[in-house]
């Protein structure tokens, strides 16, 4: 009988970045998605009509985890690798 074993997760090393001003610890090789995700976020974005948005294809297609990135507007979130000291931010009326 086969018996479910847990693999051992080998994570990069930890760094920090902000979203919303807020401080967020992440680890190398994780998107911004994945982080995000893991720190309780649930709304990436904010439509027009102030509905939340959070990543739900995440591989690059729908646009629904655009955030804006050290000032630059409409990145996907689900593409886009951490990096210490990066500003993140909501994307508003998308
Ligand atoms: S979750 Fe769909 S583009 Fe990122």
């Amino acid at each position: 009988m086969f018996k479910a074993q847990r693999l051992k997760a080998n994570r990069g090393r930890a760094l920090q970045f902000t979203f919303e001003g807020t401080t967020v610890t992440a680890y190398d090789g994780e998107t911004v998605a994945t982080a995000l995700l893991a720190a309780g976020v649930t709304a990436f974005n904010v439509t027009r009509g102030g509905e939340p948005r959070m990543p739900f294809c995440n591989m690059g297609t729908c646009f629904d985890c655009a955030v804006c990135v050290n000032g630059h507007s409409l990145v996907r979130a689900c593409l886009t690798d951490v990096s210490s000291g990066m500003q993140v931010n909501r994307q508003e009326g998308k």
